[in-house]
């Protein structure tokens, strides 16, 4: 049995509106699930349909990176992805000054025990900040106070965008370094991310595509040879598809001022 959240984002691409109803899910939800995409000219195929397809430093000709473990490769700075160990919630790309939109994740197979893939709305941990600790996201908001990668980009977590929109950038894997005084704000920010961190266990040509200014994707520790397929890129030019979030969309569920923005 698939899981909930696989189920509730998951659009069937081969049918006759299904890029039209992915582009709508990706556009409200910023999350769209799919499968029946078995191997790596299944993988391109789909790509070719959903985005312009960006190339990266550990991707194929064809735009394809295959993420599974290679050992040592591992224990470099920015390289955890070829690994077994947790990777933390985080925005692909966030060295760049504009990450890629689109992340396309394919399980061709997954790991004898753990690896499951997980997500975190933007959208949610913002709206969080602002009902429980809006000392501390007005620190996360604040520009050219956190450098992405090296030498890579300084920025803030949450961007603002032109239309009135804000946008997430994240890594926690030892390139990213936080002024003060956004670096107290972290530990709230870790804790809220944890809160709405949701599993997305795929199985053998199961896959998702995620809006990477939206969403916070990572994965569990595993052990076995998992392997997985991801295309970055930008959505096609047919979609329309707004920056971020919405700031103040999302209703926090029993939220009041606690003790978070205290000192
Ligand atoms: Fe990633």
């Amino acid at each position: 049995m698939d899981h909930e959240d696989f189920t509730s984002h998951y659009v069937s691409l081969a049918s006759s509106d299904g890029l039209e109803r992915a582009a709508a899910m990706l556009a409200r939800d910023g999350l769209v699930t799919f499968d029946g995409v078995h191997d790596r000219r299944s993988v391109v195929d789909l790509a070719s349909r959903l985005l312009t397809t960006w190339e990266h430093r550990d991707a194929g000709a064809d735009g394809v990176t295959m993420i599974a473990d290679r050992g040592s490769v591992a224990d470099r700075l920015g390289y955890a992805g070829f690994g077994t160990r947790e990777l933390h919630p985080h925005t692909d790309a966030s060295a760049l000054a504009r990450p890629p939109r689109l992340v396309m994740l394919v399980c061709i197979q997954p790991a004898e025990s753990g690896g499951e893939s997980c997500v975190v709305d933007g959208a949610a941990v913002y709206a969080d900040l602002a009902a429980r600790a809006p000392g501390f996201l007005q620190r996360l908001r604040r520009p050219g106070t956190v450098r992405f990668g090296d030498p890579g980009y300084w920025g803030s977590v949450f961007e603002p965008t032109v239309d009135g929109r804000v946008t997430v950038r994240l890594r926690l894997d030892g390139l990213e370094h936080f002024t003060e005084p956004v670096d107290e704000a972290v530990p709230v920010l870790r804790a809220v991310i944890s809160r709405y961190e949701r599993d997305l266990p795929l199985r053998p040509g199961q896959g998702y595509v995620l809006d990477n200014w939206r969403m916070l994707h990572g994965r569990r520790e595993f052990r076995g040879s998992r392997l997985m397929y991801r295309v970055l890129g930008d959505p096609v030019s047919a979609w329309v598809l707004p920056s971020g979030f919405v700031p103040g969309s999302l209703a926090v569920v029993g939220a009041s001022t606690d003790a978070w923005d205290r000192p």
